[in-house]
């Protein structure tokens, strides 16, 4: 199918869904539980009303915004994602394209299958580095030096992993960790020929930057795994918080956020900004949407610091929603991941259908300002 013919991310996340195993959907799509946040995450927008003001006169709509200082040229941005390379092979360097192209930031995850040398050669101070705070601090102090020596500048400190997710949906697709390729997961992958064939040339998915610290040489997936599970899934508390950003002189921002007194925490604590979310739905099953702490958590920390908002947005409008209602930038992360999956120029496809997408709206709306859009909320349907 061409790109063509995916107008929405609804059509290309059909068209990645079919390129993919079995165990890869159910790492991209599954929540937690009974991924029942992950599904009204979606619905939430849906309710969602923009009135537009037809009779005054405007020019075009200019979709730029200032972030600490600098200007982005679209509110939204690539969100970091753990083994993206899952999902499809070098899909973080398709999304990293994807957001060069237009110009928006893309965050590397802790996890992510890609080096952060790599992805800051190519992105410059537009990458962002997601940490996962560590059990053994030599290891997070190393991996700061590293964001530092590559020249990245903002660092995003994911807070809403306290435990280990149970991974249901995993589970039910027999992805087990440490992973193991047995004869379920062969099966899937037998039916799904290209992901396979690329997987096989680009190597099996690792965690690029922790291999390292794990030990020399070939490392089993068993030693992997035991490290992941004993240095992350763990509590970060505001002395943490403190500790990082003592150590960090760059742009913090805290991943996570879902109440006022966790908003007033993290920004005693030195952050730059705050992303509120619900990690996609995939950690807390009854957790709220962003959308409706964001009135609270704006009120909790005061009109200056910058939020950033994620978790179920899937086009334009949802977009023009979320700064509606008070957000100053917005993150996605399954909508680039389906574009990776649905074809090598898909992630940028995405990019596009969101830009074009928010400018149009913006255009409906007769906003010729991002900042204009916050008169534009109308009742919820
Ligand atoms: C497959 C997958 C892996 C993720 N890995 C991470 C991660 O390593 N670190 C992190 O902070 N968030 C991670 N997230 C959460 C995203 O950064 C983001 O909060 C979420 O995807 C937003 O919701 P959306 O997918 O509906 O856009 C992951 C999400 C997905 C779907």
């Amino acid at each position: 199918v061409s790109l063509a013919r995916c107008p929405t991310i609804a059509d290309v996340r059909r068209q990645a869904l079919r390129r993919i195993p079995r165990f890869a959907r159910a790492f991209l799509e599954s929540g937690t539980g009974d991924d029942l946040c992950a599904a009204r995450n979606e619905i939430r927008f849906a309710a969602e009303r923009l009135v537009p003001v037809h009779l005054v006169s405007r020019g075009p709509p200019d979709t730029s915004t200032t972030l600490f200082g600098r200007r982005q040229p679209v509110p939204f941005g690539v969100a970091p994602i753990g083994l993206a390379g899952l999902i499809w092979p070098g899909a973080e360097r398709r999304m990293a394209n994807a957001a060069a192209k237009i110009g928006a930031p893309f965050c590397l995850s802790t996890f992510a299958t890609w080096t952060i040398e790599e992805a800051a050669a190519l992105l410059g101070r537009q990458c962002w580095f997601q940490l996962y705070p560590t059990h053994d601090r030599a290891v997070q102090a190393d991996l700061l030096e590293r964001c530092r020596a590559a020249c990245i500048d903002t660092l995003v400190v994911t807070v809403d992993v306290p435990v280990h997710n149970r991974r249901e949906g995993l589970r039910r697709a027999s992805l087990g960790m440490p992973l193991r390729l047995g004869p379920r997961l062969a099966f899937d992958a037998m039916r799904a020929p290209r992901w396979t064939f690329e997987t096989l040339s680009a190597g099996f998915p690792r965690p690029a930057n922790l291999i390292r610290y794990v030990g020399d040489g070939a490392v089993s997936e068993t030693a992997l795994f035991s490290f992941l599970y004993q240095q992350f899934g763990r509590p970060t508390d505001e002395d943490d918080l403190r500790a990082i950003r003592a150590a960090w002189p760059g742009t913090l921002v805290v991943k996570g956020i879902l109440g006022p007194d966790d908003a007033r925490r993290a920004a005693a604590a030195g952050a730059d900004a705050l992303v509120v979310s619900n990690h996609g739905g995939r950690q807390l099953d009854a957790a709220p949407h962003p959308l409706d702490v964001l009135p609270a958590v704006r009120e909790a920390v005061g009109q200056e610091l910058p939020l950033l908002l994620d978790s179920g947005l899937r086009s334009g409008s949802d977009i023009a929603v979320a700064l509606a209602h008070g957000a100053d930038f917005t993150f996605h992360g399954r909508s680039f991941l389906y574009g990776a999956a649905a074809h090598q120029c898909g992630a940028e496809h995405v990019a596009d259908i969101l830009a074009a997408g928010f400018a149009n709206v913006m255009a409906q709306l007769g906003c010729e300002r991002v900042a204009d859009l916050r008169q534009r909320t109308g009742a919820s349907g």
